[in-house]
């Protein structure tokens, strides 16, 4: 099979935007991350395509919805990897790399089932650290307790 039939595994969009390179497991968490089970526009999604970069990659492509960096930055979390395109009038139009924001607000637990956000009605709030091995931790605002990578679930 050559490359272009790979390419139209998914249909092309004439606008929009395709988020591209994302690991295949995480592609159903990067749709709840970013509301896409709730929105009224066209969504369409791969996972397990072949990938010259990542062996397998997922892909998702929203018709007539762009993102603010920063909304899109929260799924560094599950996919770091991914590429931000916008796609006006078929043309792509703009092409960025996610990074992992200094903070994350609401959308992650926290570990520590005694944290005030697990007792009462209060959102979650962390700072993005790094510990001596490099690992990313997300640090509680408000218990101060790490919570890790293998440990996130997202509300
Ligand atoms: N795309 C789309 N609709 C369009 C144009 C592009 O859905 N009207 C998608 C392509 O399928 C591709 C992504 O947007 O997944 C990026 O397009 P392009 O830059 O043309 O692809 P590549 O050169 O393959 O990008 P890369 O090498 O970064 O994977
Ligand atoms: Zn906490």
């Amino acid at each position: 099979m050559n490359d272009k039939r790979k390419e139209l595994i998914v249909s092309a969009i004439s606008n929009g935007t395709v988020i591209d390179h994302i690991p295949s497991e995480n592609v159903f968490k990067v749709i709840k991350i970013l509301g896409l089970d709730k929105t009224g526009k066209q969504v369409y999604f791969g996972t397990n395509l072949d990938s010259k970069k990542y062996g397998k990659k997922g892909i998702i492509k929203i018709s007539d919805t762009y993102f603010a960096i920063e909304e899109i930055n929260k799924i560094a979390l599950v996919a770091p990897s991914a590429t931000l395109i916008e796609i006006r009038d078929y043309e792509v139009t703009r092409k960025t790399n996610v990074s992992i924001p200094a903070r994350i607000e609401k959308i992650v637990k926290c570990f520590n089932p005694n944290c005030i956000t697990n007792k009462e009605e209060v959102s979650t709030k962390f700072s993005v650290i790094y510990d001596e091995n490099g690992l990313m931790k997300l640090s509680c605002h408000y218990c101060e307790k790490n919570t890790s990578k293998d440990n996130l679930i997202f509300i």
